[in-house]
């Protein structure tokens, strides 16, 4: 949601946060601002996009080599200036991602001992309460903690104090934080990208965890103070990868990265003669795996979509009953849960916050987690019992599209696994799986290859102010996923459906007004799929198919027809959605929507 931005060391504090800033932008803000140390703190801020903030800087430029920034994405307090961190009060200036719970009583506490306020937000509680600690004791450090011993809800923190131009002081619980090791310098930042062009060398802090910067050292321990050893993990993405990469946008280049992100996710993952899989952060054997009775996947969004159609594969494959729940309905209805009970957990991000509360759910239920996450060490990730990363790279677009083919990967290769042990699938079939999927990458090249006439089809139908999707069995998530791509981030109103419904309401939508998107490779139910295409068609539906090189049947009905290569129906998904990324990518452009920062979203919804 917010992204934050620390920096110690001997260059210009400003202009380094602020390209972080700017790689931290997908996360979706509305105002900005930074605040640097020399002699005294300067902040400036902006309501906005950066480029405000930039003018502020440039009108009034900020020096030192110590200074934290922050793009806000509004919880508590409209989108202001005034609302916009950094946060100051008195020595302290803070920055803050999460939700203050208790911000209100605290606020009202400070009130009676004589502090002003002057934004509506919870995030200057922090500074001040910080304030109240420093002022008895000149112990910036001690003041830190107190507070934050303090505060309940979610915080990722970044703090300076006027008093010590040396110190740059950062905290986490519940919500992001990363630590970059530098040459003579320290970054502290909510996600990868703002630090990758300055070094690859990242710690990742844990929830109730505390760092220290000076400008020669760096000394990291629990809030209350006791010392905590941590891993260096050198990151392996390049700062180019979370460029552009030379396409008009984020999302674009993420929708032409799928054959890599897609080989990349299965790449030293199975060994054919062996006819294994291996899941290093799996953490379950074969005993464990056998033991599960019930398989629950909950996700929000996108991966939920993607859990829709693992349930296809898990059930296919492993003959185990599995139950698709969305992650803020599941974490509310008291969900039967025993030891017996696998929980897969899917998220892009690692830390959307329904998805984090389900799985806590779970696990607090006494069930096993197993999350399908693509950041490393995110939050998701450190609470799972076991982890399948998908290797996508950094996502920057909002709208998920390798993430979701990604996962769709690696729920494959767990299915395939799961029904390997549980022997439910056989060495021929397991052989004929796997040379299924080493075919994906070069078959979404080929899917890519129809994006001209995508984009056609975009310009025949982009002045649509609806659009309604069809599929069945594992298609109709993918009717879905379409569907949410285009309202995404063209702002049309879409819907998806399972084809066979359409008889009992919607066929009363239809008319030379409204596009249906049909999804119809051949395979078992393709004839009544292509029923349903006819009674739309019949009635003046202007009717879009994504089907299968081959399969013609009364295409002629068809207004437009894109053919996908065949692949095994388990997988069919990957090739399908992709189309309809594209789609939903073209009309967006055409209607001159934000298509890597749609309105009113952000990429990871670390907020209920
Ligand atoms: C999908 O394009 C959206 N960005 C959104 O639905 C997203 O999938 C959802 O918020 C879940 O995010 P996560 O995968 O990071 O948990």
């Amino acid at each position: 949601m917010c992204g934050i931005v620390g920096y110690i060391g001997n260059q210009d504090a400003s202009s380094i946060i602020f390209e972080g800033l700017q790689r931290l932008e997908y996360r979706g803000y509305d105002s900005a601002g930074i605040a640097t140390l020399e002699d005294d703190v300067q902040t400036r801020r902006a309501e906005g996009k950066l480029v405000n903030l930039q003018a502020a800087l440039q009108r009034s430029p900020l020096h030192g080599s110590l200074g934290i920034g922050h793009t806000r994405w509004a919880t508590h307090g409209r989108p202001s200036e005034v609302n916009a961190h950094p946060h100051r009060a008195g020595s302290i200036v803070v920055v803050h991602n999460g939700i203050i719970e208790n911000y209100l009583p605290l606020k009202e506490r400070l009130r009676n001992l004589g502090h002003h306020f002057s934004s509506e937000t919870d995030t200057e509680i922090i500074a001040h309460l910080i304030e109240e600690h420093y002022k008895k004791s000149k112990r910036f450090e001690a003041a830190v903690r107190a507070a934050l011993k303090e505060v309940r809800g979610a915080y990722a923190v970044a703090v300076i104090c006027r008093d010590e131009p040396d110190l740059l002081i950062a905290a986490k619980l519940g919500s992001p934080l990363v630590i970059g090791q530098g040459e003579d310098a320290y970054f502290v930042a909510s996600d990868i990208p703002a630090m990758l062009s300055h070094t690859r060398e990242m710690i990742f802090l844990d929830d109730g965890e505390l760092v220290v910067f000076s400008r020669t050292s760096m000394q990291i321990s629990t809030i209350a103070g006791t010392p905590v050893e941590k891993l260096t993990k050198t990151i392996t993405w390049s700062p180019l990868m979370a460029e552009k990469g030379g396409y008009r946008h984020f999302m674009l280049k993420e929708i032409y990265e799928q054959p890599r992100a897609i080989a990349d996710t299965i790449a030293g993952r199975i060994d054919k003669d062996e006819r294994s899989i291996f899941l290093k952060d799996l953490h379950l054997d074969a005993a464990a795996l056998k033991a599960f009775d019930k398989i629950f996947i909950v996700a929000c969004g996108t991966s939920w979509h993607a859990s829709l159609v693992g349930k296809f594969m898990l059930e296919k494959l492993c003959r185990i009953p599995v139950e698709v729940d969305i992650a803020s309905e599941f974490r509310y209805r008291d969900p039967i849960i025993s030891e017996k009970t696998l929980t897969l957990v899917v998220s892009q991000s690692g830390e959307t916050a329904d998805t984090l509360a389900a799985l806590r759910e779970a696990r607090g239920k006494g069930g096993k987690v197993v999350c399908i996450c693509n950041v490393v060490e995110s939050s998701i990730a450190r609470e799972s019992d076991g982890i399948i990363y998908t290797h996508a790279g950094p996502e920057i677009g909002v709208a998920s599209t390798k993430a979701f083919t990604t996962q769709l990967v690696a729920l494959f290769l767990f299915a395939l696994h799961l029904g390997k042990v549980r022997g439910q699938v056989d060495a021929e079939l397991f052989s004929t799986l796997i040379e299924e999927l080493l075919t994906l990458p070069r078959k979404i090249e080929e899917v890519l290859g129809l994006d001209e006439k995508i984009e056609q089809i975009a310009k025949d139908y982009m002045m649509a102010s609806d659009f309604l999707y069809l599929g069945r069995g594992n298609q109709y998530p993918v009717a879905l996923e379409g569907a949410l791509k285009l309202k995404e981030i063209s702002y049309i109103h879409a819907e998806g459906y399972p084809a066979g419904e359409m008889k009992h309401g919607p066929i009363a939508l239809i008319d030379e007004h409204l596009p249906v998107v049909v999804v119809v490779p051949e395979n078992a139910t393709a004839e009544k799929v292509v029923s349903n295409m006819e009674e739309v068609a019949a009635r003046g539906g202007k009717v879009i198919i994504i089907t299968t090189v081959g399969f013609d049947e009364a295409m002629a009905k068809a207004d437009a027809v894109l053919h996908v290569p065949l692949i095994v129906d388990d997988l069919m998904p990957i090739l399908t959605s992709i189309p309809l990324q594209l789609l939903a990518y073209h009309i967006a452009v055409l209607k001159g929507t934000d298509v890597d920062q749609p309105r009113n979203l952000a990429k990871s919804v670390t907020v209920e």
